[in-house]
């Protein structure tokens, strides 16, 4: 015999639950006596559902991501206050530059540009004289500030408004792909989209440049983990959308040949720096 019982909850109790559920639901109950096993399920409907199919719903609840709306409203109103974020980002970034070997670069992609701090690093410092520089951003605000600060390179530098996820409508060709605090934000299907992407825009042997926040190795940094996870938890938006992700175990052996790997942790933020190289045919 099942018995069910139905509790209804408000918007704000599951928000307040950390659930961040957009409308009221009706919760159900259901204990299966035959099992003496309890479940229940956030459908309106009667039949109570196998309890692994329930906990993978409250999985995906828990690790629920912006969409791509949320994130827009989300960069356009944090604008250029982006940059304050250098403090753990900045020595991050600069271990990718000084890794990544520019100098033979002629096509750098980068997904996410931001406000375009990275991309004038990489053009008054790093890249030849004849190498030409790409961004995009899901963020017009985003985009105004990056044209305006390459606007000293107009015939090398151009960024684009993207207004989808994913760069499937992409058919140009790079040698450096990057992503820095991008991948973060993503689903787990999204990154891996997003690297086949990254593949089949590189030419051979270009090179993936990719940063992100990523999980703490020292006390320090596992603490901010932790508390980073927990308010991503609760709501996604107060932390931009990003949570920490372990991009390695994102990179297949049959597309990529790592070659390095290392975290790096400013104020107790950790941020993973990965740098590969393209294998395998298109
Ligand atoms: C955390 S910020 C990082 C900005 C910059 N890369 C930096 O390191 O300062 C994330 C940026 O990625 C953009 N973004 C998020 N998802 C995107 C997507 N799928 N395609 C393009 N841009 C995206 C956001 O609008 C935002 O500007």
């Amino acid at each position: 015999m099942t018995i069910a019982l139905a509790i209804p909850t408000t918007r704000s109790a599951l928000i307040v639950a950390g659930k961040g559920i957009a409308a009221p639901i009706q919760m159900k109950l259901c204990v299966n006596n035959l099992s003496h096993r309890v479940s229940y399920s956030t459908k309106p409907n009667n039949n109570c559902v196998p309890n692994d199919c329930y906990w993978a719903k409250i999985k995906a609840r828990m690790h629920k991501f912006l969409s791509l709306d949320q994130l827009i409203q989300f960069y356009d109103r944090m604008g250029a206050k982006q940059d304050t974020q250098a403090f753990y980002e900045d020595p991050a970034t600069d271990c990718l530059l000084t890794h990544v070997d520019f100098r033979n670069a002629h096509q750098v992609f980068e997904l996410g540009c931001g406000t375009g701090r990275f991309a004038q690093k990489l053009l008054n410092n790093c890249l030849p004289q004849d190498c030409t520089y790409r961004g995009v951003d899901v963020s017009a605000v985003m985009v105004q500030l990056a044209q305006k600060r390459l606007g000293r390179w107009p015939q090398r530098a151009r960024v684009d408004l993207v207004t989808k996820v994913g760069l499937s409508d992409f058919n140009e060709c790079c040698d450096h792909f990057v992503a820095n605090y991008v991948l973060d934000l993503m689903s787990p299907d999204q990154i891996r989209s997003t690297l086949n992407d990254a593949h089949r825009m590189l030419s051979p042997q270009g090179e993936l440049c990719l940063v992100s926040l990523t999980k703490g190795q020292k006390l320090l940094s596992k603490s901010v983990t932790a508390a980073w996870r927990l308010i991503h938890h609760l709501n996604p938006s107060l932390v931009g959308g990003c949570r920490p992700i372990v991009i390695e175990e994102f990179v297949k052996a049959s597309h990529w040949k790592i070659t390095y790997n290392k975290t790096v942790s400013a104020y107790g933020v950790p941020s993973e720096i990965l740098i590969a190289t393209r294998v395998g045919s298109h």
